[in-house]
C-alpha cells in the first residue's frame, strides 16, 4: 500500500505506515485471492490496477481494521485509506487545541462525502464524531445512506443532499468543530483524462466518475467557493479544511485567503505511495493558533540535525535556546518559540541573509589574503565569485507571490546529555538546499 520512498511523509499514527500483510488479508477475504501474486521474495502482492481487486482490498481493510462494511459501486471512487487516514488524523492534531478550551462532542461536516462516505465513517467510528455529510450525486447519496445503515452509525450521520452547487451555507444551522473536503480536482474531463494517462505510472486504478473528478474551475473554484462561505459564516465552523490535489493550488489557496483577510492558516502534505496530496486549514478564532498544532512530524527523520557543542553555555535546551535566538535574530529571521510537548522554534525568512553573511565573510577573508600577498591591493571583487555557486543575487529575487525564502521547524532536543537541533524544512523558494546552508552557518557560528 506505502512506497517506501515517501513513506516518511505517512502521519505518523497512521496503521498503514507499516503495511498491511497481504497474506492475512487474504486468508480473511477469499475472494481477494484471484488477485493476489506471489512476488520474487516470496510475499503476496495485489494488482491495485484491478478495479475489482481494490474495491475488495479496500472493503477487507475496512471491516478488519475498523470493522466497517462498506459497499463500493463499481463506478465510484474507491477511496484509499492511507491518504484518507492521513488527512483524519491531521484534523485530530488540529482538534487537540481545541479540545482543550471545550469538552463538547466533536461535529464535522465533510463536503461531498461520495457513494463510501468514508470520512465519516473512518471519524465516527474511530473518534465518535458526529457528521453533517453533504452530496449533490444521488447514486452515491443512495449508497452512502446505506453505508451508514449497515454500521448502525445513523445516530451519528446525517446525510445532507445538496442542489447543484451550493457547498456549505446553505448546509450550517448549528455550530461545528470542523469541515472537510476533498473535492473534485479537474476543470475539464480533458484536463482528467490527461492526467490519467501522465499517472499511468500510479500504483492504483482510479475508478472515479465524472462527478467525483471534476467542477467548473477545478479544485480551486471549488475551494473558493468554501472560502467565500467560511467569510460569511466566520466561527460557526471552528475549523475550516480542505485537501487539495495539486500542489500549485496550495498557493493559490493562501493567496485567496489572504485577500480575504484570513491569516490564521495551516497546510500539511498527505502521501500514499506515489501520491502527493496537500492539505490547508483555516480558522476565524483569535485565540487558535493554528501555527501552533501545525507541528506535525512529517518527516520520521529531521531534514537536517546539529549537535550543539558543549561550548554552548550553560549546556542545557534553556542555553541552546537562547543562543539559537540570537543568531537568527542577527539574520533577521523570524523566530516564534512554541512549547508544546518539545521545546521548538517556527522560523521564517524573507531572504536569505546567511549565504550573504557567508559571502561576507569569505570576501573579507580573501580581501585578507589577498592583502598580504599584494598589499597595494585592498579590495579585489571577482567577477564570478566561487562561492556565488548558489548566486545569491540571482536567485534571492523573489517575486510577490513568492515573498518567503526559507520556514523551518527547528526542535531542540536533548538524549544522553547531548543535545541536538533538529531542522525540518516545511516551505519557501530556497527549497532544502537553503536549509543546508541554514544548517552549515550555524554549525559554523557554534563552533
Ligand atoms: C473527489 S470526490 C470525494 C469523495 C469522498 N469524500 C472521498 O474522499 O472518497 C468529490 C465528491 O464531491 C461530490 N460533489 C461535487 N460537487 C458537490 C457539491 N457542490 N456539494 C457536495 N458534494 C459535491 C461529488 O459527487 C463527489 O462524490
Amino acid at each position: 500500500m506505502a512506497n517506501k520512498g515517501l513513506n516518511k511523509y505517512i502521519h505518523p499514527r497512521n496503521p498503514y505506515k507499516i503495511p498491511p500483510d497481504i497474506q492475512e488479508l487474504v486468508k480473511e477475504c477469499s475472494e481477494l485471492e484471484k488477485y493476489a501474486v506471489i512476488i520474487s521474495d516470496g510475499k503476496m502482492m495485489i494488482d491495485f490496477k484491478n478495479p475489482e481487486a481494490l474495491r475488495l482490498y479496500t472493503q477487507a481493510l475496512l471491516k478488519k481494521d475498523f470493522g466497517l462494511i462498506v459497499d463500493l459501486p463499481t463506478d465510484r471512487l474507491v477511496p484509499t485509506l492511507t491518504l484518507r487516514l492521513n488527512y483524519i488524523l491531521w484534523i485530530e492534531d488540529l482538534l487537540n487545541l481545541l479540545m482543550t478550551k471545550d469538552n463538547k462532542q466533536v461535529k464535522g461536516i465533510d463536503i461531498g462525502c461520495g457513494a463510501s462516505c468514508i470520512y465519516p465513517l473512518l471519524g465516527s467510528k474511530m473518534n465518535g464524531w458526529k457528521f453533517v455529510a453533504t452530496e449533490n450525486d444521488d447514486k452515491s447519496i443512495k449508497f452512502c445512506k446505506e453505508n451508514i445503515r449497515n454500521n448502525s452509525l445513523c445516530s451519528l450521520i446525517t446525510v445532507i443532499p445538496v442542489e447543484g452547487n451550493a457547498i456549505l451555507r446553505d448546509v450550517v444551522k448549528d455550530n461545528f468543530h470542523f469541515c472537510m473536503c476533498n473535492p473534485p480536482f479537474f476543470s475539464s474531463l480533458d484536463e482528467a483524462e490527461g492526467k490519467q494517462k501522465i499517472k499511468q505510472r500510479s500504483n492504483t486504478v482510479n475508478t472515479a466518475n465524472d462527478n467525483e473528478m471534476v467542477t467548473d474551475g477545478g479544485e480551486i473554484e471549488f475551494v473558493r467557493k468554501i472560502i467565500e462561505d467560511s467569510v460569511h459564516l466566520k466561527d460557526k465552523i471552528k475549523l475550516y479544511t480542505t485537501m487539495l490535489g495539486k500542489k500549485v493550488s496550495v498557493k493559490v489557496i493562501k493567496h485567496l485567503l489572504k485577500e480575504n483577510d484570513v491569516t490564521n492558516i495551516a497546510t500539511t502534505e498527505f502521501c500514499q505511495g506515489k501520491t502527493m496530496r496537500w492539505g490547508i486549514a483555516w480558522s476565524f478564532l483569535d485565540d487558535l493558533d493554528l501555527k501552533k498544532a501545525a507541528f506535525v512530524k512529517q518527516d520520521s527523520k529531521p531534514t537536517f540535525k546539529l549537535t550543539i557543542p558543549n561550548t554552548v553555555t550553560p549546556y542545557s535546551k534553556l542555553g541552546a535556546a537562547f543562543v539559537l535566538k540570537k543568531l537568527l535574530m542577527e539574520l533577521s529571521i523570524d523566530c516564534q518559540e512554541r512549547k508544546t510537548r518539545k521545546r521548538w522554534f517556527e522560523i521564517t525568512a524573507k531572504e536569505n541573509t546567511w549565504i550573504h553573511q557567508r559571502r561576507q565573510r569569505r570576501e573579507k577573508q580573501r580581501q585578507r589574503e589577498t592583502s598580504l600577498e599584494n598589499p597595494s591591493v585592498q579590495s579585489c571583487k571577482r567577477p564570478h565569485d566561487a562561492d556565488t555557486s548558489e548566486s545569491p543575487d540571482k536567485k534571492l529575487k523573489m517575486s510577490d507571490d513568492d515573498s518567503i525564502a526559507l520556514e523551518a521547524k527547528l526542535v531542540l532536543q536533548k538524549s544522553d546529555e547531548i543535545i541536538t537541533l533538529e531542522m525540518y524544512f516545511v516551505s519557501g523558494h530556497l527549497g532544502r538546499s537553503g536549509l543546508y546552508q541554514l544548517f552549515q552557518y550555524l554549525a559554523n557560528k557554534l563552533k
